[in-house]
């Protein structure tokens, strides 16, 4: 629905030669806002909000025939409205559109085709029952995916949370700011699993994996078997040793649990100190202190995300954090905690009402761990997310894949990436043999700032900053060997989409090397 009066009327038709470079025109169809695209000699019509968090697609990028998310890069065919690529899942709406000319009409919309509602066939024999460990991201991705391919067969997801799979990064940004709404986190409603026969089970923790007489065992000794595994258990969050570390004001974030439980303690608090200068423990300084809680961040690196994001970026995001009056102890760990006072170990002392540790993650290997699967500091899996045993696949957090960009296995902690690897492990289940290639993309929010990041870096030995940190305006290039890894961006969001989809087509040419497993 639009109020937009000024975006053109597309019924009456507009001319082909009013598209800007970028081939995108927002318009109008009767009380539908609509994005008329243009590559090549092709014309498209597609609803111009996101489904996931409506973002705007006229500032979108076409590539070849797809649209991009300038928000955090979901992948739209333009042809069947179909979300191809995570973190969107359901499809926009397409129109018909009519050229006369130099004149492009927008006519009736189109009804739902087959692959935009998810109906189309399995690609071929299919195994008879799926199970899926992990309520998370790539987990749901993976299921929903199977029915969207058709796969008719039993689907058990297990999940050990007591709540369905959630919108795991909203838990540290709005809705811990108490901007998002409860109802918002489930990333499918309640009935969505009844209607697509995915039996999920909540708080059912899978305890061990038979490979041999292909079942899993739950903790009340309950055994399933399944034909085609997904291991999609994610990553856990490293604890606390030091003394003091099991007191009840000490709290985690991973679950939607983990998130009220924080919120809760806000209610009678007026300080937090947050142990690490992690995405997570920055995002949740920041959405403490708009909850109005004074924020101590203790961090053992001098400059936060430096390591990730270089010294420049880092020093940044550590002086708007300062300019919204967190406070910085860093090149410092926290030794101990009594009652409500923690000791860093430079001496100091500090006094909290609770503590949020952001400290990193491990990957929950345990069950691949003991049925004996390949491990390589997470499940390794090959580029077809399988593990190395066969028809056992895993993906998210947990899995460390062939990576064709960077010519290594690699793992990442990224929400858009899980729920791709999720995708594409259901496509192969199905007999698909799909090679896993997408470019790594995450984003961060800190206040009003969004970051985005496309690649994947763990060493570079160049960083190029572009524009202007300070107007939040700028991109910054990492390189090795005068290749590009990397490139984070604020505020320039077309640049980021514009670098991933460089980085894809070096993927897909092999300019950047195949990988070596
Ligand atoms: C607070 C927070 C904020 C984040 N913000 C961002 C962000 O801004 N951008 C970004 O890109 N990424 C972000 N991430 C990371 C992102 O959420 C993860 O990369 C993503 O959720 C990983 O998905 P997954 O499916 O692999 O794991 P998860 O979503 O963690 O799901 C794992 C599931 O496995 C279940 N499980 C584990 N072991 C067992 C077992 N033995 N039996 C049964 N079930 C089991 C768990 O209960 C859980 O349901 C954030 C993460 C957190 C915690
Ligand atoms: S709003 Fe489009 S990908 Fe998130």
């Amino acid at each position: 629905m639009t109020d937009d009066t000024s975006a053109p009327d597309l019924t009456k038709g507009v001319s082909l030669r009013s598209f800007d470079s970028s081939g995108l025109m927002l318009g109008r169809v009767g009380e539908d806002e609509v994005v008329l695209a243009r590559s090549g000699d092709d014309l498209f019509a597609v609803g111009a909000h996101c489904t996931h968090y409506h973002g705007p697609l006229a500032e979108g990028l076409i590539v070849g025939d797809t649209l991009r998310c300038p928000w955090h890069h979901a992948c739209f065919s333009l042809r069947t409205g179909e979300a191809l690529h995570a973190p969107a899942l359901d499809p926009i709406a397409c129109w018909r559109v009519e050229r006369q000319g130099d004149t492009v009409y927008v006519r009736e919309k189109l009804p739902e085709t087959a692959q935009a509602t998810g109906k189309s066939t399995p690609d071929r024999d299919t195994p008879s029952s799926v199970v899926i460990v992990g309520g998370g991201a790539a987990g749901l991705a993976a299921a929903e995916m199977l029915r969207r391919r058709g796969y008719e067969g039993r689907i058990t997801m297990l999940s050990a949370d007591d709540s369905p799979p959630p919108d795991r990064p909203n838990l540290s940004k709005d809705y811990l700011a108490g901007n998002a709404q409860e109802d918002w986190i489930p990333l499918r409603p309640p009935d969505y699993y009844e209607q697509q026969k995915i039996e999920l089970r909540l708080a059912s923790r899978v305890t061990s994996l038979d490979l041999k007489a292909r079942q899993v065992h739950l903790d009340g000794g309950e055994a399933i078997t399944f034909e085609t595994l997904l291991l999609a258990t994610g990553a856990d969050p490293v604890r606390l040793t030091i003394p003091g570390a099991d007191s009840p004001s000490v709290l985690y974030l991973r679950s939607f649990a983990d998130s009220n439980a924080i919120i809760e303690k806000t209610k009678d608090s007026k300080h937090a100190v947050v142990i690490g200068g992690s995405f997570i423990g920055l995002e949740v300084s920041a959405s403490l202190r708009a909850r109005g809680i004074a924020v101590d961040v203790v961090a053992p690196e001098n400059v936060p995300l430096e390591r990730v994001l270089g010294t420049e970026v880092g020093r940044f995001i550590q002086r708007l954090h300062e300019e919204h009056g967190v406070v910085f102890h860093l090149g410092q760990t926290v030794t101990a905690i009594k009652n409500r006072q923690l000791t860093l170990s430079g001496g100091q002392t500090l006094e909290a009402d609770f503590i949020v540790v952001g400290i990193g993650v491990r990957p929950a290997v345990g069950l691949a761990e003991q049925a004996g699967l390949t491990l390589d500091r997470g499940i390794s899996v090959n580029e077809y997310l399988e593990t190395s045993a066969p028809g056992v696949f895993a993906a998210g957090d947990v899995a460390r894949w062939p990576d064709p960009h960077t010519n290594q296995a690699i793992r990442v902690e990224h929400f858009v990436v899980a729920e791709r690897l999720g995708q594409v492990a259901a496509r192969n289940m199905l007999g698909r043999k799909e090679r896993f290639d997408a470019v790594p993309f995450f984003w961060s929010q800190h206040y009003d700032i969004v970051i985005n990041y496309v690649g994947h870096a763990e060493r570079w030995d160049e960083v190029r900053i572009d524009g202007s940190l300070d107007k939040h305006d700028c991109s910054g290039t990492y390189k090795e060997g005068g290749r590009t890894l990397a490139v984070a961006t604020i505020g320039r969001d077309r640049q980021s989409l514009e670098a991933e989809a460089k980085m894809e087509s070096e993927n897909a040419s092999g300019v950047s090397g195949r990988p070596g497993r």
